[in-house]
């Protein structure tokens, strides 16, 4: 049988990559950060010297990613592309924009769907990202869609890139992003968008531990998990 998947979708700065850890962190499951694998293509197709829309050169860099994923001693992430570390370098709005941008093209998706199922290992799969519940895992047994205020979500994209040293102002980061979710939600494959069976869950005045909290609880009544 194969591994349990939870997935989390949403527009950028819901809170899904911290409540995905989180929740991995505590169910002692993998843990798949699917919106970095798109921030890699971008980041490796600019370091070859790509031209922005060639869309079959990124295609072939999205299916040989040389990529490690580690964690820090410190508990933060750790990226090696290539061997080198570019954890801070895909963060920044400007590599979530390079993103959003390759994330369009369905050869780039289709490069990435096998890498991406593979992470589904015993004993489960945390997976967060734009169409985690409805193309890559659509038989996944919990699929939850976290949403924040628009207003919300920029302020904490903002505290976020901040407590990595990164510049910005809000006001900017705000339109960038808007620019963003629209990008992904009227692409035509594999747009943001629910899963008809996803449970919606809103984060905009709940703790990243509260939404952890709601999740889990729609898990054990699904029997994924213990109740406590
Ligand atoms: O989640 P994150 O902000 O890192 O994602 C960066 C971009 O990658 C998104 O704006 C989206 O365009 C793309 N993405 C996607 N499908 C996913 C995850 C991310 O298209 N499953």
């Amino acid at each position: 049988m194969s591994a349990p998947v939870v997935t989390i979708d949403g527009p950028s700065g819901a809170g899904k990559g911290t409540v995905a850890r989180l929740l991995a962190n505590r169910l002692g499951w993998h843990l798949l950060d699917s919106g970095a694998l798109y921030r890699l293509v971008a980041l490796a197709g600019e370091r070859s010297g790509l031209d922005p829309e060639d869309v079959a050169g990124h295609a072939r860099l999205a299916g040989a990613l040389d990529v490690r994923f580690t964690t820090r001693p410190d508990g933060s992430e750790r990226i090696e592309l290539a061997g080198q570390d570019v954890a801070l370098a895909i963060r920044t709005e400007t590599a979530g924009a390079g993103a959003s941008r390759v994330a369009r093209w369905p050869e780039v998706r289709q490069a990435l769907l096998a890498r991406q199922r593979g992470f589904a290992e015993s004993p489960g799969l945390v997976a967060d990202g734009r169409d985690m519940g409805t193309a890559i895992f659509p038989d996944a047994p919990l699929k939850i869609f976290l949403t924040a205020s628009a207003e919300e979500r920029a302020i904490r994209r903002h505290k976020q890139l901040k407590e990595k040293g990164v510049a910005v102002n809000l006001a900017d980061l705000s339109r960038e992003i808007e620019a963003r979710d629209r990008q992904d939600s009227t692409r035509s494959v594999s747009p943001l968008k629910p899963a008809s069976d996803a449970l919606h869950v809103d984060s905009s005045a709940r703790s990243p531990l509260e939404v952890v909290a709601v999740i889990w609880q729609h898990g054990a009544a699904r029997g994924l998990w213990p109740t406590a």
